[in-house]
């Protein structure tokens, strides 16, 4: 996608998991086909955190098109407590690589992160990218969320 000299416009969000344990792989891999598939039409890119009972969500692309689209994943009820967390123009895509990428500690991650912050000082990643101050930041917004 060359869209290099197109303003970049991002927004974070963190919601609360409202899926049936039972029912929460298939629910998830469902999520992650269709937002792919769309978000791939769209111009979107963008990465879901998804750790406990918490989802943060960071979507990349041009303003109108990411503010739709936050509409309409506010409005759906496989989560709840949607809080937006940080939207503007921002330098660049973090996850350009990515129409939808998969965050988090369990093995089907596409970015694995260690969400234990005392592990993650102790072993810091030998190259620091905006990519990876991006991923910092989920991972406190998702344990503010819990209180960890
Ligand atoms: C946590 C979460 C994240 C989602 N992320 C996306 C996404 O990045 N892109 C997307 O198109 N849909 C995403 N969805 C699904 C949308 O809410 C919606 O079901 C989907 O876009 C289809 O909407 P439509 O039938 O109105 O086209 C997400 C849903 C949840 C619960």
């Amino acid at each position: 996608m060359d869209d290099t000299a197109d303003p970049v416009f991002h927004l974070v969000y963190r919601s609360s998991v409202r899926l049936l344990p039972e029912l929460r792989a298939a629910a998830l891999a469902d999520i992650f086909e269709v937002a792919r598939w769309k978000n791939d039409a769209l111009g979107v890119t963008g990465a879901l955190l998804i750790w406990q009972d918490v989802f943060v969500q960071v979507l990349e692309g041009d303003e109108s098109v990411v503010r739709t689209l936050y509409a309409t994943i506010h409005a759906d009820h496989r989560h709840d407590h949607v809080a937006l967390l940080d939207a503007g123009v921002v330098g660049e895509r973090v996850f350009g690589g990515w129409s939808m990428a998969r965050v988090g500690n369990d093995h089907g991650a596409d970015i694995p992160v260690e969400m234990d912050r005392e592990v993650a000082a102790a072993a810091p990643r030998p190259v620091v990218t905006v990519q990876n101050t991006m991923l910092d930041a989920m991972r406190e917004y998702a344990r503010d969320a819990v209180g960890a």
